[in-house]
Parts: C-alpha cells; sequence; structure tokens
C-alpha cells in the first residue's frame, strides 16, 4: 500500500475557522445580517452581543460576518481582541491597533488607512506584514477612552473610507473576559452607544462583542442599563447536520473520502462542540493512509483527540468551570441522579432536571467530563464513552 503525502490539514484546532470552511450557523448569520448588517449599511446603529459558551465559535461567527459585511455590504471591520486589556487605555490601544491592521482584504481600503495612520506603523517586514510603531503610540496615541472620543476616531475612519464606497462601521469586541469586571467598560460601552445614537449624524456602527453569558450578566450588574442595549445572538451547540457538513468539506478540500459508519462516529463524539470536532477531524487527518476514512481511523482518532483535549484544554476549563455557578449546580443534579462509582448517567434523565440555563451548558459540562472520564480511566474502552 502506498503511503498519502499529506499537504495541511483543514482543520483549525484553537483558532478560528477559515471563511472557506466554515460551517453551519445559518440562523445566526441571517438575523445578524438582517437585523445588523442590512441595518447598519442603511445608516442605523446597531449594537450586538453574540453569545457563547467558551470555544462554541463566537470568533469564528465574527469573522465570517466580517467578510461577508466587507464584501457584499459596504462596511468597514474592525476587529478588535481585548483579551489582556485591563483600562480604558487598554482598549484604546487595542481599537486604535486593530484599525491600523483593518482593510486587509482590500488594498486600496488597507492604503487609505496607512497613510492616515502612518506614524504608529513601524517598519514593514520582509513579507510586507504590518508592524506597530510602540514608541509613537505609547507617546502620541489618540486618547480613544472616552465614547465621544471613540465615536469620533471611527466617524474618520468611515470618511477616510468613503470613496471606496463604505458606508458603516463594524467594530467587532471579542475577547472581553479581562474587562467586564471593570465598571468603566460597562459605562463606555452605554456611553458609546447613547454618544452616537444623540449625535446629530450618527455614525453607522454595528457595535458587535463577544463573550459567555456571565461576562454580559457582569456588565450588567455593574451597570443596570447595559441590560437594554444589544441584540443578543445565542451561539449553541451544533447540531449533527452542521458538523457533518463541516467534516464533508474539511475532508473534500483535501480529496479524502469518509466512510458514512466514521461519519457517525466523528460526528457523535464532536457532541456539537466546534472545538472536539477540529481536534478529532485533525487526528483523523493524520491517522489515514489511503484516503479513506474508515471507522477504525475515526474511533482511534477519537481516542487520540480526547488525549489532546486533556492536555491542551482540561485545566484551564476545569479551572473555569469550577468557578462557575452553573457547572456546580449540573455537578450536584449529577451526583443526585448518577451512579458515583462507575460515573455514568443517563443525559436525558439530567436535562430533565436542569433550568433553561444550566441546559445551554450542559453540553459543554459533558465534553468537560467526557475528558476527565478519558484521561484518569486509561484502560477505558470505546463502549464506555457512550453518553447517550
Ligand atoms: N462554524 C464553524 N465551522 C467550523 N469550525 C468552527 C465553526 N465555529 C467554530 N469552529 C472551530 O471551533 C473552535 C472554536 O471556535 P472559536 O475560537 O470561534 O470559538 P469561541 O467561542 O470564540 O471560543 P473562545 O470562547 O475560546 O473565544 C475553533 O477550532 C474553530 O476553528
Ligand atoms: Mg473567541
Amino acid at each position: 500500500m502506498t503511503l498519502l503525502t499529506k499537504g495541511n490539514s483543514p482543520f483549525y484546532p484553537g483558532q478560528p475557522v477559515p471563511v472557506e470552511l466554515f460551517a453551519g450557523r445559518r440562523e445566526q448569520i441571517q438575523r445578524i445580517i438582517k437585523r445588523g448588517v442590512e441595518q447598519v449599511s442603511r445608516g442605523k446603529p446597531v449594537a450586538m452581543f453574540i453569545q457563547g459558551e467558551y470555544g462554541i465559535g463566537k470568533s469564528s461567527i465574527a469573522n465570517y460576518i466580517q467578510v461577508l459585511a466587507e464584501k457584499s455590504h459596504h462596511l468597514h471591520g474592525i476587529y478588535a481582541p481585548l483579551g489582556g486589556c485591563s483600562d480604558l487605555n487598554d482598549i484604546s490601544l487595542a481599537v486604535l491597533g486593530a484599525t491600523i491592521r483593518s482593510g486587509v482584504f482590500d488594498p486600496r481600503k488597507s492604503e487609505k488607512i496607512k497613510e492616515w495612520l502612518a506614524k504608529y506603523i513601524g517598519k514593514q517586514d520582509l513579507l510586507g506584514g504590518l508592524t506597530l510603531n510602540f514608541e509613537a503610540l505609547k507617546s502620541e496615541a489618540p486618547a480613544l477612552n472616552s465614547p465621544h472620543q471613540m465615536i469620533d476616531f471611527l466617524r474618520e475612519a468611515k470618511n477616510k473610507l468613503d470613496e471606496t464606497g463604505v458606508k458603516g462601521i463594524l467594530l467587532i469586541l471579542d475577547e472581553i473576559n479581562g474587562i467586564t469586571s471593570n465598571a468603566k467598560f460597562a459605562h463606555f460601552i452605554k456611553g458609546l452607544i447613547d454618544a452616537n445614537a444623540l449625535s446629530p449624524e450618527p455614525l453607522p456602527l454595528l457595535l458587535m462583542l463577544c463573550g459567555v453569558e456571565e461576562r454580559r450578566r457582569e456588565m450588567i450588574q455593574k451597570h443596570e442599563p447595559v441590560d437594554r442595549l444589544f441584540d443578543i445572538v445565542e451561539i449553541e451547540a451544533m447540531t449533527a447536520e452542521e458538523m457533518r457538513s463541516f467534516f464533508e468539506k474539511a475532508y473534500d478540500s483535501v480529496q479524502i473520502k469518509v466512510d458514512e459508519s466514521a461519519m457517525n462516529v466523528l460526528v457523535h463524539h464532536s457532541a456539537g462542540f466546534p472545538k472536539i470536532m477540529h481536534l478529532v477531524g485533525d487526528a483523523a487527518y493524520w491517522l489515514d493512509q489511503d484516503g479513506v476514512i474508515d471507522e477504525d481511523d475515526a474511533v482511534k482518532a477519537v481516542l487520540i483527540a480526547a488525549e489532546e483535549v486533556g492536555k491542551k484544554y482540561v485545566d484551564q476549563q476545569v479551572y473555569r468551570a469550577l468557578r462557575s455557578e452553573d457547572y456546580r449546580k449540573i455537578l450536584k443534579k449529577i451526583a443526585m441522579v448518577g451512579t458515583p462509582s462507575s460515573m455514568s448517567f443517563r443525559k436525558a434523565e439530567i436535562v430533565s432536571k436542569l433550568t433553561e440555563t444550566e441546559k445551554k451548558k450542559f453540553n459543554n459540562f459533558l465534553i468537560l467530563f467526557y475528558i476527565g472520564k478519558t484521561r484518569y480511566f486509561a484502560n477505558f474502552s470505546k463502549r464506555s464513552l457512550c453518553l447517550s
């Protein structure tokens, strides 16, 4: 048998998925386009909160929307991850940096942006990538840490891009976990939306925050009116069809076929969780030797992926989970119903005892449970994984 030479794996565990491989989420995308993107491109500001559990696909959907909004709806996307930000100055720098990097898919736009913000750009690296001039940023960066300053800055971005047909701005604030405990953030976001709405000519701005529900609740706790600001788009576990369509797309792109029985194993064990889907898919990609993934490849891939998940994510996830009230409540309910010695329980029995909020988290919880089981019961068999 000849071994296949492998090119690039079409799986991206741990990174937002590239647009070509983005699967499913049709309903959520339609909603964001109709109620967000299209409204803004017709001049009306909108604020949306992309809400969902850790690793469920928030950044991926935000990126997908950004590409659509830029290509087909004349918005200019600015993607600012706020990981590591703890105050408004940090946010100000993050948004400035994100603006400098914006427009990469359209040379006309990136040229205009570079011209405008030239003094904050360092020397281009050999591949033409952008580096920031940290000295200039530190000493001369415009303060964008009041709502009015931020709106004025974004308005200027739009003005600079007028000639290219830009009709509005899409500002994505992702990875807001570290900043929501700061009350100033909630006030800033509310102030931004109000300042814009009350200005004589509101900037067509789609403000999109991405985060877990707890973080949104935390913002509301810091400043109650935040409760009414956002159109909330819930990102839930993927359906079996969505996962299947992803695997088909991914393997098709590298001319690998998947047996029906193998597909069932991949889909079942991904459990609606896109992060796991990529790990399982990637493991099967590397295991495959003949261009066809069969059931044996798929089962081995699930075991490898489970171990990977353990190594990469479990500590962080368990840590977060232990701090979360909802997970603790779920655990208590399992303790009441399950059989502790075998660590087994029936999913339906637990689900019937959960509140609506807990139900949403249950899939994520199962992944943790599944990982724990995989890690600590080294000689488990394929059958013992069933969470039916
Ligand atoms: N619609 C999708 N199609 C295919 N893969 C996806 C999709 N959505 C997410 N993924 C994959 O799932 C994983 C998690 O996605 P992503 O990083 O977007 O989630 P997140 O909710 O932003 O996570 P975090 O809470 O860590 O920020 C990544 O490996 C990504 O490539
Ligand atoms: Mg993310």
